[in-house]
């Protein structure tokens, strides 16, 4: 029998999917679930393809399927699923045959694993895309060894999606490199869904539009500079009807977000790097608060509804403020990759980064094409001053500010878009107020500060004013 050229653990949504794209792309791949019945079923439905799918039933049975040196994709849940996983699976591997863990794994988790493996080949690979991605193309995020990168690399770009012809699958650094570039990814990914969320909030209480409506509105800037899957899902989410009652499906689903957790890693990681990401922050923080169900009705009932009709805003300034916020999420999320670059060493492609979310991600959209050439040009410049995105601040920074006043003059919530805010306001500030800060943390503490003219280590005349 011919030897497979991948083997793949976990036939859950992601893991056969990912195994129909290895097979749908030529490759013969052996897959092994832990339960027997899972996998047979997964062959026996495989259709055309599972001539290219080998189904094994023991862990050894897999091993001895793939073609050495050995190549095994574990698709199982974050955690100790993973830790689980390979150390069943190691005793039975050859040394130079490699595990890659293609699940959302924390990124700390596979610099550990990555540790832990020495020499033996190991691979923490970030998959975007949901389970059209996996099966049609995913934008993949590697992180390793670069030789070992490079012996699976056919095959990973060939499974990924392709932008203009391209592959939107790269390298990003060794150990965690690929699950921390996923992290800020998912990051990214809350904070655009977080300000589309506040764009359909305005429209709703404060224009008064109705989800038909919406669903246009959003359709229509899928058409220019906001076009990206999360704006085109949007549009198809806002007009879909339900078939039980016939209503807006945005009326029957009830508004509290899950999460699995990556938005909230990074919104830590960022904390531990010092790296100023308050729009993705603020989108971790809404989620938390959206869960908040009772108290929220409490709120309601205590101080009134406040959403308000607003009057004077256009859709096409809101559509303006989306562009600006927008802008400034992905530079906060660019941004902490710039820190986690430095700090731990990894030299990640910038630019690298934003050509792999062209396609097949979920935060994949036109923007980031864009901000792949001006990356490219300056890839340590905040993206908001390179020459491109910097034209579009000034055109729009005015739009974000007149949505943002009169949400909060209306008592609409907008948090990711008013951090964003902030944030540009903040870095548009030579001459910030963190003095005060110094002359309080002197005062209370002897922390001393830094004088104008250039010395270090000052204190202040605090006993005189004491
Ligand atoms: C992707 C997504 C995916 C993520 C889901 C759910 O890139 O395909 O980021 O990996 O798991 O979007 O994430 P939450 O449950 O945290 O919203």
């Amino acid at each position: 029998m011919k030897h497979a050229d991948i083997g793949l653990i976990g036939l859950g949504t992601m893991g056969a999917a990912l195994a129909l794209n290895i097979a749908d792309n030529g490759f013969d791949v052996a897959v092994w679930n832990r339960t027997t019945q899972v996998t047979h079923d997964f062959a026996n439905n495989a259709g055309d393809l599972s001539v290219k799918v080998h189904a094994t039933d023991t862990l050894a049975d897999l091993v001895k399927a793939i073609a050495k040196p050995r190549a095994i994709i574990l698709m199982v849940p974050a955690g100790s699923a993973v830790d689980e996983q390979i150390a069943a699976l190691r005793p039975l591997l050859d040394p130079d045959d490699m595990i890659i863990d293609a699940g959302n794994a924390n990124f700390h988790d596979t610099n550990r694993r990555a540790a832990e493996a020495g020499e033996l080949p190991f691979l923490g690979i970030g998959v975007s895309g949901g389970e059209q991605g996996a099966r049609f193309g995913p934008s993949i995020m590697g992180g390793g060894a670069r030789e070992h990168w490079d012996r699976v690399a056919p095959i990973l770009t060939a499974i990924a999606a392709k932008y203009n012809g391209i592959p939107c699958a790269t390298w990003m650094g060794p150990q965690g490199a690929g699950h921390f570039v996923k992290a800020v990814h998912n990051g990214i990914e809350y904070a655009d869904m977080q300000m589309i969320a506040e764009a359909y909030g305005m429209m709703r209480d404060g224009f008064g539009m109705d989800s038909e409506a919406i669903g246009t509105a959003f359709a229509d800037w899928d058409k220019g500079t906001l076009k990206s899957y999360l704006t085109e899902i949007s549009a198809k989410v806002a007009k879909a009807v339900d078939p039980e009652t016939g209503l807006p499906m945005l009326e029957v689903i009830v508004d509290a977000a899950g999460q699995k957790g990556t938005g909230r890693w990074t919104a830590i990681e960022a904390q531990h790097l010092a790296a100023p990401i308050p729009a993705i922050e603020a989108a971790v923080v809404a989620r938390n608060l959206s869960s908040q169900r009772d108290k929220r009705a409490l709120g309601e009932s205590i101080f009134g509804a406040a959403p308000q009709r607003v009057s004077g805003i256009s859709l096409e300034t809101l559509q303006a403020a989306l562009i600006a916020g927008k802008i400034l999420c992905y530079a906060q999320g660019f941004e902490m990759i710039g820190k986690a670059s430095d700090q731990f060493g990894w030299k990640l492609p910038s630019p690298a980064i934003a050509e792999v979310w062209r396609e097949g991600c979920i935060i994949r959209s036109e923007m980031l094409n864009d901000m792949a050439s001006a990356l490219t040009q300056d890839a340590d410049r905040n993206l908001m001053f390179a020459p491109f995105f910097a034209d579009l601040l000034k055109t729009h920074h005015g739009a974000l500010r007149q949505v943002v006043a009169q949400a909060a003059l209306n008592g609409i919530a907008m948090p990711a878009l008013a951090s964003g805010l902030a944030y540009f306001d903040a870095m548009r500030t030579a001459r910030g107020t963190a003095n005060m800060i110094q002359g309080q943390r002197d005062f209370f503490g002897a922390h001393g500060f830094e004088r104008t003219d250039g010395r270090k280590d000052q204190h202040g005349p605090w006993a005189a004013s004491a």
